[in-house]
């Protein structure tokens, strides 16, 4: 319907902050079109236990559906934050009581959380280059000056980290919270060696800044040796807000997540989420109880382990054979994403796109991962979407398309 009102006049200012994806926007292209995805961060749909699921949703309805589909605390279940301790407790992770923890509408609305009650404008928030693009989204709302460490195949190189943090103390400046994903990093799949992350907790501790840890992915740890150990275990002061979610570990529809850190934040915290949505779906809670009491989430991971694990050693493969020479990319140890820069600073991804999409494949673009703008030749390309058989394949195009700009450059 056409209209004459002019609508903008009355948005607030900071709408124009809440910036619409220009990648959606690209990858509506591939809509309608016959294209193998590598650009979502979606699980696969095999993995989810739809038997055990339907089973526990009728449960939970019928025997327990007088709390389970009425109005419930905006922390979360008390029955819910008490599981989520114990299951917390596996990981290595003690936590206090249960006033430490909240639960959220995925980490999604954690981070949002963190943004609204922590960052005043012009805050010097550090986070990783690069790094999950809706975090940074979500944060730049409350206009905090951004300032990114670059990562390697161990993640956060908290020795840069170290001058940078020195550099902006010098020069007056407070560093209110380092966010990182230590483990299984998105996009780059890689992990903070248990050095770095000692250091990490070292320089927060000299400096008196907060860690946020945000960990969706730790649980998808594909080989043997690799340190898995959030930051939080190493958390002797308080100073880890931890975040997670049930979104890769059993489903992203259920919107559960929950952030650890210390009762005065996770008050603030409260306030913040009543205002949002007064609380969590109640239903998704309590079937999430059921789903880690019997024992669901923990197989659910396991057969995820196996599926992703052949996923990304196929993705792996396809670029050994297809991708041009000078190209690098990350060697994820877990998590469903690796990133893959090309060998020419000239190649920008974002227009490359369009015709990756034309030869039949996707991916995310990588500049909107990095908080400083650059990473314009790199990109994301997620493993655990597409069908297996695809994935070669996939690579194949790509690699193709990127020899053919070469070219051209
Ligand atoms: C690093 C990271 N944090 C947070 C989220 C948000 O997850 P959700 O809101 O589904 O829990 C994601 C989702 O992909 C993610 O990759």
């Amino acid at each position: 319907m056409s209209t004459l009102i002019d609508y903008q006049k009355f948005l607030a200012e900071r709408t124009g902050l809440m910036r619409a994806s220009e990648i959606r926007e690209l990858l509506k292209i591939t809509e309608g079109k016959k294209v193998i995805s590598f650009a979502g961060g979606l699980p696969d749909p095999q993995v989810f236990p739809k038997a055990e699921l339907a089973e526990i949703a009728r449960d939970v309805i019928l025997e327990r559906g007088d709390k389970a589909l009425q109005y419930s605390p905006t922390k979360g279940v008390t029955e819910f934050r008490v599981t989520l301790l114990n299951y917390m407790k596996k990981k290595g992770i003690a936590v206090r009581s249960d006033d430490d923890v909240i639960v959220t509408t995925g980490s999604q609305q954690a981070l949002d959380i963190v943004g609204r009650t922590m960052i005043n404008p012009q805050d010097v928030i550090i986070v990783e280059l690069p790094t999950y693009l809706a975090a940074l989204n979500a944060f730049r709302l409350y206009r905090p000056t951004l300032v990114g460490i670059p990562i390697d195949d161990n993640g956060m190189k908290t020795d840069m980290l170290e001058e940078e943090v020195k550099k902006l103390v010098s020069n007056g400046k407070r560093v209110k919270f380092i966010y990182t994903i230590p483990v299984a990093h998105n996009p780059a799949g890689v992990t903070l060696s248990i050095e770095r992350k000692k250091h990490l907790i070292e320089i927060a501790s000299q400096y008196d800044i907060l860690i946020i840890e945000d960990d969706p992915y730790s649980y998808f740890v594909y080989d043997e040796g690799v340190d898995i150990t959030p930051l939080k275990t190493l958390d002797k002061e308080g100073r880890v807000v931890y975040l997670s979610t049930l979104s890769k570990i059993l489903a992203p529809g259920l919107r559960i997540g929950w952030i650890l850190g210390n009762k005065t934040l996770i008050d603030v915290f409260e306030r913040a989420k009543q205002s949002s949505d007064l609380h969590t779906s109640t239903l998704s809670q309590f079937i999430a109880i059921e789903s880690i009491r019997r024992g669901v989430v923990d197989r659910t991971v396991e057969r995820a382990k196996m599926v992703y694990k052949k996923k990304r050693d196929a993705m792996l493969e396809a670029l050994e054979k297809y991708m041009v020479k000078g190209a690098w990319w990350s060697k994820p140890i877990g998590g469903l994403f690796l990133m893959l820069r090309l060998p020419s600073t000239e190649i920008d991804t974002k227009k490359l796109l369009p015709e990756a999409i034309e030869a039949g494949v996707a991916f995310v673009p990588g500049a909107s991962f990095f908080a400083d703008g650059s990473g314009w030749n790199t990109m994301r390309l997620n493993f655990s979407y597409p069908k297996l058989e695809e994935i070669e394949e996939g690579i194949r195009i790509l690699s193709e398309i990127v020899k053919k700009k070469l070219k051209q450059a």
